[in-house]
Parts: C-alpha cells; sequence; structure tokens
C-alpha cells in the first residue's frame, strides 16, 4: 500500500465530549500497524490529557478553527479529516476549505444543513472534479435514515423486481443530550438561517424535484395514527435534517443514472406503540414545537440554558450505554408491494451510535477507498460510503434487517 502521507486519519476536535469518545473508539477498534492515526484540536494541554488518559502513543496536531494556515497543514498531512468540532457552522469552514485545497477526505457529524448547504456552493464542483469525498451527517444524524432508505430501494429493486415509490422511516430512541450539540442547535436559531430549515429540498441540486414530489414532501406538523403501520406517530424532530439528507442522496442517484425510483418521496417520523402511545405522540409534539419557540427567544433560553448541558459535556456512561435506537423504514412501491429495513443499535443514538457511524465512515475513506462510489463532491453517507459502510457497520454490531413488509410488524 502506498502511503503518500504521514497519517491515514487525524481526529479534530478530540477534546470535546464526542471527540473524546472517537479517540477511545480508535484506540479500541483500530491496529495502529494498519491506520496511522493522529489527534488534533486547538489547546494542547486538553489533547495531552487525552492522550494520557488513554495511555495512546499517538501524535498531536495542533490548529485553531480560524488557523487556515495550520489547518491545510494538518490537511496536507493526511488521507482523511474526522470532524467533531462544532457548531460546524462556526468551526467547521476552514477545515473543509483545507480538506478542499488538499484533496483530503472529510467526515463529520453536523446536522446544521444550512452550514452543508453553503458547503455545496462553495466546494462541491472542485470536490466532484477532484474526487475529494466531503462527507457531513455521518452521525445519528443521518447515517440510519440515508443508508436504510438507500438499502430498502435496492433491494425492493433487486430482490423484489419492483421501483420505490415511497420510503417512511419510524424512529424509537432513549439517550441523552450533549451541551455541543445545543450550543449547535442555539448557534443556528441565532444564525439568522433557521429559515432555510423550512425548505424541503434545501440539500438538493437545482431543478432536480418535480412538482409531484414537491407537493408530497411537507414536513409533518402533528401526531397521527398511521394506518399502514398501525401505530401513533409524531413528528420527529430530526425529520428537517435527515429527510433533506435523504433526498440529497435520491437526487445524486438520479444524476449518476442509478435512480431510486420515478417520483420518489420520503418522510419520516417518531413512533409510538402500546398503552399510552396516542397521549405520548401528543405530548412530544407540543415538547418539540416548546423547546423549538425557547431556541428562537433570548430571554426563554436564559431561563432553560442553566439547566441544561454545557458545551463540553453530556450524559453520563449509564445513560450513554443504556440508551438506544431503532428505526423501521417501510418502502412501496407502485403496485402496492412493501419492504421493510431495520436498524438498530445499542447506546446512546447521540453518543455510541454517533461515533461508531463517525469513525467507520472515516475508516471506509481510508481502508475501502477501492470499493465506494468513485464520485468526490460534497456527499451523503449513502452516496460516499453506501454499501462499503453498511458491512462496516453490521461488523462493529449494528443490526441491520431486510425483508418483505406485512401491517402491524
Ligand atoms: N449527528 C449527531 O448525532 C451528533 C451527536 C453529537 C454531537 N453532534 C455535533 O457534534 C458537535 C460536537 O459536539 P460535542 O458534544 O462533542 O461538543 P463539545 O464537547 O462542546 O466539543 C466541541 C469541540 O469543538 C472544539 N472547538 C471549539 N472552538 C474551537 C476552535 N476555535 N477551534 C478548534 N476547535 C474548537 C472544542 O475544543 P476545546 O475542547 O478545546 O474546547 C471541542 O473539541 C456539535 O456540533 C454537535 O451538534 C452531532
Amino acid at each position: 500500500m502506498n502511503h503518500p502521507r504521514p497519517y491515514d486519519v487525524v481526529l479534530y476536535g478530540a477534546s470535546g465530549f464526542t471527540g473524546q469518545q472517537t479517540v477511545e473508539y480508535f484506540a479500541k477498534n483500530v491496529d495502529g500497524e494498519k491506520v496511522r492515526w493522529a489527534i488534533a484540536g486547538r489547546n494542547p494541554d486538553k489533547l495531552a490529557q487525552v492522550k494520557q488518559a488513554l495511555a495512546i502513543p499517538v501524535d498531536i496536531l495542533v490548529a485553531d478553527s480560524r488557523d487556515q494556515g495550520g489547518l491545510e497543514a494538518i490537511a496536507a498531512q493526511t488521507q482523511v479529516i474526522l470532524n467533531t468540532a462544532g457548531p460546524f457552522a462556526l468551526h467547521g469552514d476552514a477545515v473543509v476549505d483545507a480538506c478542499v485545497r488538499k484533496q483530503t477526505h472529510y467526515a463529520d457529524i453536523t446536522g446544521e444543513t444550512p452550514w452543508v448547504k453553503s458547503l455545496i456552493q462553495r466546494y462541491h464542483a472542485q470536490a466532484e472534479t477532484e474526487g475529494t469525498r466531503i462527507i457531513p451527517c455521518c452521525g445519528f444524524d443521518s447515517v440510519p435514515s440515508d443508508l436504510g432508505t438507500y438499502l430498502l430501494v435496492r433491494f425492493m429493486q433487486e430482490h423484489l423486481g419492483v421501483s420505490c415509490r415511497q420510503v417512511k422511516a419510524y424512529f424509537q430512541a432513549a439517550g441523552g443530550l450533549n451541551g455541543g450539540t445545543l450550543a449547535s442547535a442555539v448557534n443556528l436559531a441565532r444564525s439568522g438561517q433557521a429559515s432555510q430549515l423550512a425548505d424541503p429540498f434545501l440539500l438538493n441540486p437545482p431543478n432536480s424535484v418535480s412538482p409531484a414530489v414537491r407537493a408530497n414532501s411537507a414536513d409533518p406538523q402533528w401526531p397521527q395514527y398511521d394506518r399502514s403501520l398501525g401505530a401513533w406517530t409524531a413528528p420527529f424532530f430530526m425529520g428537517p435534517v435527515n429527510t433533506r439528507v435523504v433526498r440529497r442522496s435520491c437526487a445524486l442517484y438520479e444524476q449518476w443514472q442509478a435512480s431510486y425510483g420515478s417520483d420518489f418521496t420520503y418522510q419520516e417520523y417518531l413512533k409510538f406503540a402500546g398503552p399510552g402511545a396516542a397521549g405520548a405522540a401528543i405530548a412530544i409534539t407540543l415538547g418539540t414545537g416548546l423547546f423549538a419557540f425557547a431556541l428562537s427567544q433570548p430571554w426563554a433560553w436564559s431561563l432553560l440554558q442553566s439547566r441544561l448541558p454545557q458545551p463540553g459535556s453530556g450524559p453520563s456512561n449509564q445513560v450513554m450505554d443504556d440508551g438506544w435506537f431503532s428505526c423501521q423504514l417501510i418502502g412501496w412501491s407502485e403496485d402496492g408491494q412493501s419492504a421493510q429495513c431495520w436498524l438498530h443499535n445499542q447506546g446512546d443514538p447521540g453518543n455510541r451510535s454517533t461515533v461508531k457511524f463517525l469513525c467507520e465512515s472515516a475508516l471506509c475513506l481510508v481502508q475501502e477507498t477501492e470499493k465506494l462510489p468513485q464520485r468526490g463532491g460534497i456527499l451523503t453517507p449513502a452516496t460516499g460510503l453506501g454499501d462499503v459502510l453498511v458491512g462496516r457497520l453490521r461488523q462493529a454490531g449494528v443490526t441491520i434487517e431486510l425483508t418483505r413488509y406485512r401491517r402491524g410488524e
């Protein structure tokens, strides 16, 4: 194997709450003889503490997120940058810029779609021409939605011989909340870009949406009983992120002559089963609305803020170990045939699953480059990593099952 650069992966933001978990994941799961990795960030003392706590023989690279020259020097030394330094709209620009300039592949865990849109506008054309894979949204947002849809659509094409017309994803989850995630949400709410979140096709290439698809893609607003599922649903608060990513994947595959299906639509929901399901769906919908209101009003946020986790902190190990998520995606063809994809992982979605998804994404970019779709650009997990990430996640303990679907399953 040719090693023109001294590192395979640099973990940038390694001193943060999720960043430290990426370092632990690499320390535990990656053979340092095969993958040469280093940790990086802005604060050498904190990075030294991370290194010492895990007793790992890795190099430390230092550059602030505003230090363009320092970041370019890091990008020039590695095949891949794995980035957890957020809010990404505040700290991600120069990192991605350095990666595009130095043709260094990139993966992160942002859910800040207006920032991703700005990356598409600035860098997609150059990264596509040069074959550099820049892959945001490799965390809980939006790997299950995006990979699950990709797999389900291909399963229906290959095993049922039909084209998929519609996928709906239903999430159930338990876990905690990071201060860094809240900081990103607050920054977005105050950025003047929050209105962009309402655009169902924010991340689509121009002229990639038919009138029929547009008419069926408004975000769900209310709880409802879903007859095809036999359960109550509510709008999923991550839906306005994940649906945009899935729709970008669909549009890019259409451009690459590997269509998901004509007039394909995607939506996602929270699912509630058992006694009290209707009440829980209503309570979550109201709670989400109140939280969004509080985020947008500085006076309301100042009342809440001190009771919530601060940047650099997050759930306890117990909460992170006990958490879990399940995502049931159901696909329908025009003639009424259906199939489903189940994804499940033990561990807090925003930490344990996110860290697994991100680290395995970066490892795809290093160890299995020749098996990946041979395309660069501002990509999605499904278009940049596809089946290779599916295989790695299965090996890493994520349950991913595809079957025909019967109502109520
Ligand atoms: N997709 C998902 O499911 C998911 C899940 C969890 C988190 N996230 C996102 O991931 C991001 C990080 O979350 P977190 O909980 O790990 O946050 P965090 O603990 O606050 O970590 C933030 C990181 O950014 C670094 N940073 C801050 N300012 C910087 C600067 N000027 N230059 C360089 N680095 C700087 C911090 O460095 P210091 O340590 O030196 O302060 C730290 O390493 C957030 O945007 C969050 O929304 C996404």
